[in-house]
């Protein structure tokens, strides 16, 4: 009995390029399901002189052969999935209907939901979230108190047009008096356009899913944002509203962990975060720039988002570790190690220091993890450009060396590295 699902993750705070290791690894897969999230992620590939920045549409659309799905765990904003199948098309990307499916079970993203989500980032003053003002914890929350809108309900675009009328007017009156209200005849005019368009994408997506797996085709899940943003996983509240681990898979696309055969963590050389929340290997010198770009190029530590500049610092051990057994990682993908070429000497956390205790375990809670001071080790760096290199014999020893000593922190294997934004620009282990 084939075990053709391979489920991928990231292991610290989103940014990690899974856009490039799924692109790499929907060559040999049939389906690809995104399951949690909405437009807050970012994934962009580089294919030649072309970067494909996707946001809703799984990375997976850039292969041709498969087929994408967008899982009923996602939140999804109709007026940017237009824009973005539209720039695709542009690009020449088949985004017909026969392609990409949108689950009917999926939530919508009103206007009403993204003004929520300034309204509260700005009540919250300097304890706010640093959300990407997409709205989607306003339309996780409307989910979870079962007041959403599922994405079944555009194929019925008059229905569906009423019923964001409804929502805005529900939305307007909550609004705080400082926020200008929204205007519910314009937005149900383009709301209801917006279903017209999308209404052949939309269907039932759990059949289509599990004739593929019962015919033995590989479903590649392919996950956004990172572990430590997960809603449970993560460190509450400087969280995204979603399961953006292992477990969102199982429910955002609606298969068992028995299909399950590959849980792909992927982790950046370094750390980076966006937004508020513990960041214990933050650095704020030179190093941290360094490791950050200048933003001249589309691949540096700016958001694919919102441009914001992406906190930046030393590889987390302690975070990749809990990451690895809260996902049951199988193996792990290491990404932009091209990045720590020419530094003298490289330091990983392998723990923290918490109050004058040192411990290898991830702090459960915000304040604890707020006060760890990262334990380092220090590992020699190495000076030449390795970009170049696609055979892991041609790495240099101290770059190998490091990859090494990560595998042993986490105990599974590296099964491929990263050394450069393009498709090729990958050493397979
Ligand atoms: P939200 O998902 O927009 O509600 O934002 C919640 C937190 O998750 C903020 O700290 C965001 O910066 C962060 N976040 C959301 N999506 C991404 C992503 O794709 N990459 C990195 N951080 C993200």
């Amino acid at each position: 009995m084939p075990v053709p699902a391979t489920i991928l993750v990231g292991v610290q705070w989103g940014d990690e390029g899974k856009g490039r290791v799924a692109d790499w690894l929907a060559i040999q897969a049939d389906v690809v399901g995104r399951y949690a999230g909405g437009d807050n992620a970012g994934h962009t590939v580089q294919l030649g002189e072309q970067s494909f920045k996707l946001h809703l549409i799984p990375s997976g659309i850039l292969q041709h052969h498969v087929i994408c799905v967008l899982g009923h765990g996602m939140v999804i904003n109709p007026e940017r999935l237009l824009a973005e199948i539209g720039n695709l098309a542009a690009q020449g990307i088949d985004t017909s209907p026969e392609r990409l499916l949108v689950s009917e079970r999926a939530h919508i993203i009103t206007p009403g939901h993204i003004a929520l989500d300034s309204a509260h980032e700005t009540a919250l003053g300097d304890q706010s979230i640093g959300t990407t003002k997409r709205g989607i914890g306003p339309a996780y929350t409307d989910k979870i108190k079962r007041t959403g809108i599922q994405a079944g309900l555009m194929r019925s675009p008059e229905a569906f047009g009423e019923r964001i009328r409804q929502h805005i007017e529900n939305v307007n009156a909550s609004l705080p008096t400082a926020a200008s209200a929204l205007d519910a005849d314009t937005i149900t005019a383009e709301y209801t356009a917006h279903a017209e368009a999308l209404a052949p994408y939309v269907t039932n997506t759990v059949p289509p899913i599990h004739t593929a797996l019962r015919s033995g085709k590989q479903l590649l899940c392919e996950g956004a944002q990172g572990t430590l943003l997960d809603i449970d996983m993560g460190h509450y509240p400087y969280v995204t509203s979603s399961s953006a681990s292992v477990g969102g898979a199982l429910t955002g696309l609606g298969f068992g962990p028995s299909e399950v055969e590959r849980v792909v963590g992927v982790a950046k050389a370094f750390s980076t975060r966006v937004g508020s929340g513990p960041m214990p290997t933050e650095l704020h010198d030179e190093v941290g720039d360094r490791l950050r770009g200048t933003g001249d190029n589309p691949w540096d530590e700016f958001g694919t988002t919102t441009g914001r500049p992406r906190r930046c610092g030393w590889l987390d051990g302690v975070v990749l570790r809990y990451a690895a057994q809260v996902n049951g990682l199988t193996e792990l993908v290491l990404t932009k190690l091209d990045v720590l070429s020419g530094f003298e000497t490289i330091n990983v956390a392998v723990a923290y220091e918490i109050d004058g205790v040192q411990t290898e375990d991830l702090p459960g809670n915000e304040a604890e993890m707020a006060r760890a001071v990262p334990v380092y080790e220090t590992l020699p760096g190495w000076k030449e450009d390795i970009m170049h290199v696609r055979d892991w014999h041609d790495l240099p020893p101290a770059a190998q060396n490091y990859v090494n000593f990560i595998a042993s922190l986490v105990h599974i294997p590296i099964t491929y590295l990263s050394v450069g934004p393009e498709r090729n620009q990958i050493i397979v282990l």
